[in-house]
């Protein structure tokens, strides 16, 4: 039987990070779907239209992941493309909580679906999307953190509301 796992996130935008957690994961599972959904929390800059797309280009030479949003609970979406576990990232001990609490909440929601973390690279454990904005909104150079084309995308947003 296929095995599909979720990759979920905010990826607003998806990082140089992402990335990583993405490929590795691509490699154990049959079919990763990676879906951008709501953190009720955060304030996205990029549309769900726009980060996806950015997620369907960088992510376009591996056959095996499927980009999707997602409105609503994450073990919902995972019941509905079949999946059997959620793959997330750690980039360090300050992650440990966070990750621990949405996990638990996930396992009260649903036990069927398993959640399996992936140790960030360290080369990406400082790297977080609002890092990447913080830097290109004054110009920075995030050219070693995001793939070209976020790049671009974030010099034209950051341009457009000047
Ligand atoms: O990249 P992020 O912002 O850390 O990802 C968090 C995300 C989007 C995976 C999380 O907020 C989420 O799963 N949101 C969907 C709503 C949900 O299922 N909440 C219950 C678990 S707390």
């Amino acid at each position: 039987m296929m095995k599909v796992a979720v990759c979920p996130g905010s990826f607003d935008p998806i990082t140089y990070g992402h990335l990583d957690i993405i490929k590795r994961g691509a490699k154990v599972f049959d079919q990763l779907n990676v879906v951008v959904l709501n953190n009720s929390s955060k304030n996205p800059l990029f549309s769900v239209e726009e980060r996806i797309e950015l997620i369907k280009k960088v992510t376009s030479d591996i056959p095996n992941v499927k980009v999707d949003s997602f409105q609503g609970l994450l073990v919902d979406y995972a019941k509905s493309v079949k999946a059997s576990a959620i793959i997330r990232g750690l980039r360090a001990v300050s992650d440990f909580e966070y990750e621990m609490q949405i996990t638990s909440m996930n396992r009260v929601l649903d036990d069927a679906i398993e959640t399996f973390f992936v140790m960030t690279n360290n080369q990406y454990s400082f790297l977080s999307s609002s890092i990447v904005k913080e830097v290109a909104k004054y110009n920075g150079n995030v050219s070693e953190l995001v793939p070209a084309s976020v790049e671009s995308a974030l010099r034209e947003k950051f341009a457009s509301k000047e």
